[in-house]
């Protein structure tokens, strides 16, 4: 038996060897482990002989048997691993990378960047969180004037505590770059500050506590209101595309003068009125003037030998008009339905 034994180990683990898929894996289990295979048979022998010697054949026996597991364990795992190669459909269509997309205020502000670059501005960052001085004193707000309320802003707790005197907003508006960047470049000077400004307002389908604006700046000799209107028309006309109705009135902010106030005509409702023009017809999107001399000063420059515009547009009200998009409220709602439409 002993013979017997050694001979069936090793013709199995030849046959094992030459194992190809999962079927011939079952049939030789069956063959040597099942309830009718060549080892249980030996195995059932073992009742016939002497306690001696079942013993020693029963010892060997069991070796051979745990022999016989582990390797049909061993060719289990490379048969699965084969199959599952064997099982991938090289026809099938492989699988789609979900692929990330700009938001469209994003896709606007580079457009607009580009445009702005090519006419040989700079495009500039400032502060979110900022001082009172360049927010509002450097553009000629008062202190205490009632203008600083027009804004509603946004006072920070620790900025009040570190200096009462100058304390920290989160910026109103993108204005607060132009100061900034006079004292930082002086004149001539070209440059937009595309940025995001809050406000404490009541929100509706136009207004937004959050919000994005494009500040333009431009300084050199004998700048005029012509300079304003053509760089305004050119930028209008490379966003949009095609021909919009424009109008232009007059408009009170403390650093330009004179200041106008620059509406399109609301291209949601084709200026029938409707909530996201607040039933007016127009949209405010544009507010811009030649840059008063008090502003200058405070950056350094001499208002005698030096001009300039300056303007703030409302860059999510710009987007809104450009794709047609009816409510503000959309625009950070983080809402997928809304964005994979860009
Ligand atoms: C200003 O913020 C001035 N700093 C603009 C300016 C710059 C004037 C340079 C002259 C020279 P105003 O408060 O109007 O202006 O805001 C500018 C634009 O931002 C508005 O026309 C509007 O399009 C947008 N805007 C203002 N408030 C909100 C809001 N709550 N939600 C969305 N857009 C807003």
């Amino acid at each position: 038996m002993i013979e017997e034994l050694k001979k069936l180990k090793e013709q199995a683990k030849q046959e094992i060897e030459r194992i190809k898929n999962s079927q011939e894996l079952r049939d030789l289990e069956v063959k040597y482990l099942g309830r009718k295979g060549e080892l249980t048979n030996i195995l059932r022998q073992l009742k016939d002989l002497s306690a001696e010697e079942k013993k020693k054949i029963g010892q060997l026996a069991n070796e051979v048997k745990n022999d016989l597991v582990e390797q049909f364990c061993q060719i289990k795992i490379e048969v699965e691993a084969n199959k599952k190669r064997e099982e991938i459909d090289l026809t099938l269509p492989g699988q789609k990378f979900a692929r990330g997309r700009l938001h469209p205020l994003s896709q606007v502000q580079y457009q607009l960047e580009d445009i702005f670059t090519s006419m040989g501005f700079m495009v500039l960052d400032g502060p979110e969180l900022e001082s009172e001085f360049f927010n509002f004193e450097a553009l000629n707000f008062i202190p205490d004037h009632p203008a600083r309320d027009m804004q509603d802003t946004f006072f920070v707790e620790e900025g009040r505590k570190s200096d009462p005197n100058n304390r920290l907003v989160l910026r109103t508006h993108t204005s607060n770059c132009q100061v900034r960047a006079i004292k930082e470049y002086g004149a001539p000077l070209r440059a937009i500050f595309p940025g995001r400004c809050f406000r404490h307002e009541a929100t509706d389908a136009c207004h937004e506590t959050t919000f994005y604006q494009l500040e333009g700046l431009m300084i050199d000799k004998e700048i005029s209101i012509a300079h304003l209107i053509s760089v305004m028309k050119t930028l209008l006309t490379e966003v949009f595309k095609k021909e919009i109705k424009i109008r232009l009135r007059p408009g009170y902010f403390p650093f330009v003068e004179p200041g106008f106030e620059l509406d399109i005509s609301c291209l949601i409702c084709g200026g029938k009125k409707c909530p996201a023009c607040k039933h007016s017809g127009w949209v405010e999107i544009l507010p811009c003037g030649l840059v008063h001399p008090n502003v200058l000063l405070a950056g350094g420059l001499d208002p005698k030998e030096w001009s300039g515009f300056a303007f703030g547009m409302g860059l999510t009200r710009l987007v809104m008009m450009k794709y047609g998009i009816n409510d503000i409220r959309l625009m950070q709602s983080g809402d997928l339905r809304f964005l994979e439409q860009f």
